[in-house]
């Protein structure tokens, strides 16, 4: 399968991905030997949010493989200031880079930047909406030290609704067999309603529930969020969520031997720092995994040589996105997309 853009891991096959996670370990194991592999090649990081870990992980990543980076970190240092248009950026960009990485506050930018680029575009982080690279890391974490993708109890913690990371990984392990996902948040951060949709059409076990202390047992990872403050409508409803699920050494003590502990960082407050120094708590080793996915995945892209990608023609539909977050509430010369049933950008359901 020919890997153009990566928007949502859901339009790729799970060879494809397992590919990507097997290359990854070899460049791991010997990175000296894919540190020219893109010599003369360029990435273009466009960060209209802040990062810090996705965006120089992307970066590192390109430089270890020998290649270059341009873009910005600040859109206000950036024409966007100026009022260009996300398709105007894009276009303008692909002139320059032969691959975009792309985070952008609006949910289903990355897919509306696929569809004007003649490059290829990662998604690295669409608002609230999928974070794939996030998840690509994740996974190649689970690879290598819990050693499979399936069989597992999965808790998932924290902000459930706005936690982008939260999304894609549920996506991506309902594909794998016998997991099932314990989705510990208060009733106003649960998961989306095309996340549950998505794990009943899959067959995925889940339930909700409310407390951490209580659940932490039966897990055989934990992935911890942070409750996303940029989000939400006003400070006072973060006020009310922060705080609410913390892990601490104490609620270690009733997990199993072997239990994962992930979190896609930065962390606030929902881990205590005493967690640190516990074997189970991997992920500061999860971010250096993601250097080693985002090289696996550039390698992947960039594999199909420097052919310029076609616009791809679109069907245009009557309805409009009921999410106000969509991008194609921002950028208004968007064709409306329907992809099953729902909008092709942000998967929220069409009026
Ligand atoms: C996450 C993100 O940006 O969604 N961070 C990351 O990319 N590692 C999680 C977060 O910001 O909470």
């Amino acid at each position: 399968m020919e890997l153009r853009h990566l928007v949502d891991l859901g339009d790729i096959e799970t060879g494809k991905i397992m590919d990507i996670l097997t290359t990854a370990g070899a460049i791991m194991k010997n990175p000296g030997y894919y540190s020219d592999s893109c010599h003369a090649k360029v990435m273009a990081t466009l960060f209209y949010e802040p990062s810090t870990r996705t965006r120089m992980s992307f970066e590192a990543a390109m430089l270890r493989l020998g290649g270059s980076v341009i873009g910005f970190n600040d859109p206000q240092n950036s024409s966007v200031s100026k009022g260009e248009s996300l398709k105007d950026t894009i276009t303008m960009v692909g002139n320059y880079a032969d691959i975009i990485a792309m985070r952008h506050y609006s949910e289903g930018a990355a897919k509306a930047a696929s569809i004007f680029s003649r490059v290829p575009v990662i998604n690295a982080g669409d608002g609230g909406h999928l974070h794939p690279t996030q998840t690509l890391t994740d996974i190649f974490t689970l690879t290598q030290t819990k050693g499979r993708l399936d069989d597992l109890t999965i808790g998932l913690c924290g902000d459930l609704k706005y936690g982008r990371t939260v999304h894609s990984l549920i996506k991506t392990m309902s594909r794998f067999k016998n997991n099932s996902f314990v989705l510990i948040s208060t009733p106003e951060l649960s998961v989306p309603d095309y996340i549950k949709t998505f794990m009943d059409e899959h067959g995925c076990e889940y339930r909700q529930a409310d407390s951490l202390e209580a659940e932490i047992g039966g897990l055989d990872v934990l992935y911890m969020t942070r409750i996303q403050r940029e989000r939400f409508k006003s400070e006072e409803e973060y006020e009310r969520q922060k705080g609410v699920f913390i892990l601490d050494g104490e609620k270690m003590k009733k997990a199993k031997k072997d239990m994962a502990v992930l979190h896609p960082l930065p962390r606030v407050d929902e881990i205590t720092y005493d967690v640190d120094d516990d074997p189970r708590a991997l992920y500061f080793r999860q971010s250096e995994y993601g250097l080693y996915a985002r090289m696996s995945l550039i390698l992947h892209i960039l594999e199909n040589g420097e052919k310029r990608l076609d616009a791809r023609p679109q069907q245009n539909t009557e309805k409009c996105c009921g999410n106000l977050k969509c991008i194609t509430h921002s950028e208004a010369y968007l064709p409306h997309l329907e992809e099953d049933g729902n909008c092709a950008y942000c998967e929220s359901r069409l009026l």
